[in-house]
């Protein structure tokens, strides 16, 4: 196929010179390897009378005037992830409107070894064992590539973009828009049917964590191997932050009463080993990383916390905190949320009062507790969900200022703490664990 050349600068304000020019070096090879998944619109059909049949025939529109089209994240409704990457959602368009414009792309800036990291993580994982793999937004490929220039600190990664694209009246534009499940559980619109969102979410990872075996592997670990990272250095390094919050005493005060300190729990809860069941992991499913189609299925981004073999269990777990605490409004009574943190099994009664502790309780309920109960992952609830929730929640709290319930989250961990002390068997002590 012949090569299609794309003339001019695009024009976007936010990115320097030098990154831009990357952007666009890595959109053009994108358009040059894949052109047929990239922009088929311009592939004109082959000829069925040369057998046999030759892909290379098939040949390019030739009077297409093609431009680039970058356009901000933010102008799409959506928040930028949490790891400082800029994204853009990128496309060709033919300056004749006389073609469609291609698939958009969505086109991640960040440092080279970040992004080095999530496309080697991505790609470790295995392919959907039911052939769901479009349900899930693969990096295609990083650029620049590393022979191409010695240790690059801007990077682009590639991926198909899979949120709502509708072509807008003149239909050589895209109308682009980022719909997540971020936005339904912090917006207006109760009409989502959140609850079937979660569960399709967890039909889907679900065929990734079995990794491909009708049952999931079961292994014994220790807690601090697979959760370290959860902890963002904060029994470590940071260990001043959660001792500010909680003292270096084995009792805290909070809330005008005495708890169990979270500090010394998870202190002595890391050095504990687990059975439980081990697989593929996306690490870092929260309500940003989910984003929704135009007809409203779930497709999974973000795989810069991927990993081949982890505990299933962090998949749930950090998607539960982000429905209890960090998309929760701060506008609650104390009452629901102590209620909300308090419920930590099925057998532990919901918030009374109708508001939104309440219908968040249920989502708990009827999307994550409901979606674990059909993959059959679970024999100990203590030790192998409320353990892992308490590690993560404790994690959060480095992100404490950025909850949107604050108290919701310290809460979560005081009650999981409370609930957790018959499995810390001796006195924990206050040394940072090794
Ligand atoms: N394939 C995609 N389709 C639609 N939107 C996406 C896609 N990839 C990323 N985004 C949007 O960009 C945001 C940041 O991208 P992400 O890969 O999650 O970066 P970060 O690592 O910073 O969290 C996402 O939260 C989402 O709104
Ligand atoms: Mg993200």
């Amino acid at each position: 196929m012949t090569k299609i050349q794309v003339d001019g600068e695009p024009y976007v304000d936010v990115l320097p010179a030098a990154v831009l020019r990357v952007v666009v070096a890595a959109m053009d090879s994108a358009l040059d390897e894949q052109l047929r998944e990239v922009w088929p619109a311009i592939v004109r059909s082959g000829k069925v009378e040369t057998r046999p049949y030759k892909k290379e025939e098939q040949e390019i529109a030739t009077d297409v005037d093609p431009h680039r089209v970058l356009v901000p994240l933010s102008r799409l409704g959506a928040a930028q992830g949490y790891s400082g990457a800029k994204v853009f959602v990128g496309y060709f368009a033919d300056k004749k409107n006389r073609y469609l414009p291609s698939r958009p792309l969505v086109v991640k800036v960040g440092t080279w070894a970040e992004l080095d990291e999530e496309l080697h993580r991505a790609r470790a994982w295995p392919p959907h064992a039911q052939g769901e793999n479009s349900s899930f937004a693969w990096p295609w490929k990083l650029y620049p590539i590393p022979a191409a220039i010695s240790e690059p600190h801007e990077a682009v990664l590639i991926a198909n973009f899979t949120s709502i694209d509708s072509l807008d009246m003149v239909p050589t534009r895209y109308d682009l828009r980022i719909e997540d499940l971020w936005k339904q559980l912090t917006g207006s619109d109760s009409s989502a049917d959140l609850a079937r969102t979660l569960r399709s979410v967890y039909e889907l990872i679900h065929g990734v964590h079995r990794h491909g075996k009708v049952v999931c592997e079961r292994r014994t670990f220790v807690y601090g191997d697979l959760y370290d990272r959860y902890l963002r250095r904060l029994t470590k390094e940071r260990r001043q932050i959660p001792v500010r919050l909680f003292g270096d005493q084995p009792t805290t005060q909070l809330y005008g009463r005495s708890w169990p300190n979270p500090l010394c729990t998870v202190d002595a809860l890391l050095r504990l080993t687990c059975e439980g069941a081990i697989g593929p992991t996306h690490g870092d499913l929260h309500p940003k990383n989910v984003v929704l189609d135009k007809s409203g299925r779930p497709r999974i981004i973000d795989f810069g916390w991927a990993t081949p073999s982890s505990h299933v269990v962090v998949d749930y777990v950090l998607m539960e905190l982000n429905l209890r605490a960090v998309t929760l409004t701060p506008h609650v009574p104390a009452t629901s949320t102590m209620a909300l943190a308090r419920m930590l099994s099925t057998d532990d009664p919901s918030p009374n009062a109708d508001d939104e502790c309440r219908w968040r309780s249920d989502l708990v309920r009827n999307g994550i507790w409901k979606s674990l109960k059909d993959a059959d992952i679970i024999r100990d609830w203590e030790r192998e969900y409320l353990v892992p929730m308490l590690i993560v929640a404790f994690g959060l709290l480095w992100f404490l200022d950025s909850a949107k319930s604050q108290h919701s989250l310290m809460l979560t961990v005081l009650c999981l703490t409370e609930r957790l002390q018959k499995i810390v068997t001796k006195t924990p002590i206050l040394e940072p664990a090794t």
